[in-house]
């Protein structure tokens, strides 16, 4: 393991040059109104190229026409007779207008400064899925046998619904690999710099659009107001129906259900200590919504939220206006049903529309929450290989981020999924100025290879 570890130390520059050339290719999938396709077949076929060259059987599968095509390449000599080990990663990226003027460099020039990869998709998710490419490469350079059978699967829709990796999944795509031992998936972040982490959980989503429609068009506040509904006003008070007066969702039966934290998760969560201070910093705010009997990373972690992500209506003159519109979010936690909290919510919303005004609710989508146990056998064996690749203790955490496609890859493998982050929160993720260490990468890359080694012993 020793000179393994050795060999990816002597060739990070290479590798980082190679990350920048991956990064350089503009594959965003959400949030622009550019079109990308020919990038994110680009970013495809770079993949390809990548694993052909390490002797892997590697494909582009197009599911279907208006899908991008995901990357599936199987390591040489791979034997169902041997539980395979899935690595999961993203090649597409977020759009860059988010503002685009508040980026200080070109977002895919993948410019290098102070330790650090400035660029979209650097970190989410170019980055770390390129560090396990990385860290196989060099495994198999060194002429060793891969101590695992591996499969990668690496789409190019994570940020826009996975839809050509559910068809696959659900199809059944993953089926010829199985058994499976785990997945392995590197698109969370560690606790903190130098805090690595294990992410044991993510929270689950709910989400949907609500309209709530009017007089049929714009009309004077003068003339009409008093007589008509306002769809503002009715939205509002629909959407302020959804909490207490503390700020707690007051959807009846939403909170039924929720499983409770383990004593031994929740002494871990505690012992993290914390700060309230550090993230009313980090937030610019000068205090924090905090729930009783929780502590703050219990609650950032395992707790439910209801959000309002998007609000309009109207305009600022004296109008009421024909339509008002937002966008509603719970984060969920083990226990609850995505379909059931769905209901629960527009049931609340509907009962609060007056009549004469029309309430939709549309683009719908959720996916429940995912954990492994801390009990769980692979848990060790992580933690011992994020120690290895980081010299430093490995922590386990929970996120409360969601990344849907992993609950339904959990199900059809029937394998625990392991969340090995190596981003940082701060590293601007959907955000201008996205960053990501190359320390962070090099100690990604030694992770990997010590990980594959660990789950080389367990198989
Ligand atoms: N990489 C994130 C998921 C994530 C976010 C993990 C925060 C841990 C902490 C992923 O790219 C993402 O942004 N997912 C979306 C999914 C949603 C649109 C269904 C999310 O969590 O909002
Ligand atoms: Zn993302």
């Amino acid at each position: 393991m020793q000179d393994l570890l050795k060999r990816i130390d002597d060739r990070i520059d290479e590798c980082v040059e190679q990350l920048a050339e991956f990064v350089r290719i503009p594959s965003i999938s959400a949030g622009a109104d550019v079109d990308s396709s020919q990038a994110l077949q680009e970013a495809a076929d770079f993949l390809v190229g990548q694993f052909t060259r390490m002797n892997f059987a590697a494909q582009k599968i197009q599911v279907s026409a208006d899908t991008n095509p995901l990357v599936i390449a199987r390591s040489p000599g791979f034997s169902s007779a041997r539980p395979t080990v899935m690595i999961y990663g993203h090649y597409d990226v977020q759009g860059v207008d988010n503002p685009r003027a508040a980026w200080t460099v070109d977002p895919f020039a993948a410019e290098q400064r102070d330790g650090y990869m400035i660029a979209r998709g650097a970190s989410d998710n170019k980055g770390p899925t390129f560090a396990h490419i990385k860290a196989v490469e060099t495994m198999l350079q060194a002429g060793n046998r891969l101590p695992v059978d591996l499969l990668f699967v690496i789409e190019g829709e994570e940020e826009c619904g996975s839809r050509a990796l559910e068809t696959f999944v659900q199809n059944g795509g993953l089926d010829e690999y199985a058994p499976f031992l785990c997945t392995v998936i590197s698109d969370t972040s560690m606790y903190g710099p130098d805090r690595p982490s294990l992410t044991l959980g993510l929270r689950g989503i709910s989400y949907f659009e609500v309209s709530v429609r009017g007089p049929k068009q714009d009309v004077h506040s003068g003339l009409f107001g008093g007589i008509v509904h306002n769809p503002n006003a009715v939205l509002v008070q629909a959407l302020a129906g959804l909490y207490d007066t503390e700020g707690q969702i007051a959807v009846p039966g939403f909170y039924d259900g929720i499983e409770p934290l383990s004593a031994e998760e929740k002494r871990q969560y505690e012992a993290l200590n914390a700060s309230e201070q550090d993230y009313m910093q980090e937030l610019g705010v000068s205090a924090l919504r905090r729930e009783a009997g929780y502590s703050l990373l219990e609650q950032r972690w395992t707790r439910p939220t209801l959000e309002i992500n998007h609000l309009s209506g109207g305009s600022p003159r004296t109008v009421i206006p024909a339509i008002a519109q937002a966008a509603v979010s719970a984060r969920l936690v083990p226990g609850q049903d995505p379909a059931r909290v769905e209901a629960l919510l527009q049931e609340c919303i509907s009962a609060r529309i007056p009549k004469g005004v029309h309430v939709e609710f549309s683009h719908p989508h959720s996916s429940p929450a995912y954990y492994v146990d801390i009990d769980h056998p692979l848990v060790a064996p992580a933690l011992s290989a994020i120690e290895q690749g980081f010299n430093c203790q490995a922590l386990v955490t929970r996120e409360g981020g969601s990344i849907p496609i992993v609950v339904d890859i959990a199900a059809r493998t029937g394998a625990p999924v392991l969340l090995v982050g190596l981003g940082q929160i701060t590293d601007n993720w959907h955000g201008p100025n996205e960053r990501f260490a190359l320390r962070d990468f090099h100690r990604g890359m030694r992770t990997s290879a010590a990980l594959l080694h660990e789950l080389g012993a367990m198989s």
